[in-house]
């Protein structure tokens, strides 16, 4: 591993919502800030900085991630999905996941959803048609101080059942 000497940047290069990105940047910075300070990606936010609000969520090749719990250099050569790259076409058009939160009114002040969006995201992946105990343990590694999470619970639910259906339909039809 390269040792940097101190005030020395490193050189971090990976792809950021499927395009290639590089920028330099103080080994202790943290992914988060890399994210919106150094690459002008702010749909991540930044509430604790310990690990334990969800808020900066991100995915780093494919997994949910604290980005403030990682160091920019240790993303390099990785991938990383933002928020802003959850949206379903090249238009900037809502995914399904996104419009089912703003169905269910699941966001007031919208602090934690980039965070709360990008978990959901990966874990349908992993868990296609979870049970509601499996949502809220899922959702009990984020703060949310305004929605309660019954509405975010709902869009997630709603979401994995209708994914369900049309997978269903496209197999009937296969
Ligand atoms: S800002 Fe990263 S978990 Fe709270
Ligand atoms: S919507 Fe305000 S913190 Fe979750």
């Amino acid at each position: 591993m390269k040792h940097y000497k101190k005030d020395e940047l490193a050189p971090i290069s990976l792809t950021l919502n499927g395009v290639a990105r590089s920028a330099y940047a103080s080994p202790r910075t943290l992914l988060s800030d890399f994210l919106r300070h150094d690459l002008g990606v702010t749909g991540t936010h930044v509430g604790c900085e310990h690990g334990v609000c969800g808020a900066c969520t991100v995915q780093v090749n494919g997994v949910a991630t604290r980005s403030c719990l990682l160091l920019a250099v240790q993303a390099q050569g990785c991938t990383v999905n933002t928020v802003e790259g959850l949206a379903a076409d090249s238009d900037g058009g809502l995914s399904d996941l996104q419009a089912a939160f703003q169905r269910h009114h699941a966001l007031q002040c919208g602090y934690c959803t980039a965070g709360i969006l990008m978990s959901c995201d990966h874990y349908l992946r992993e868990v296609p048609q979870p049970t509601e105990l499996e949502v809220k343990e899922m959702l009990s590694g984020h703060l949310c101080r305004c929605t309660g999470y019954r509405n975010i619970i709902d869009a997630v639910l709603e979401v994995a059942n209708a994914r369900q259906k049309s997978k269903g339909m496209v197999e009937k039809n296969a």
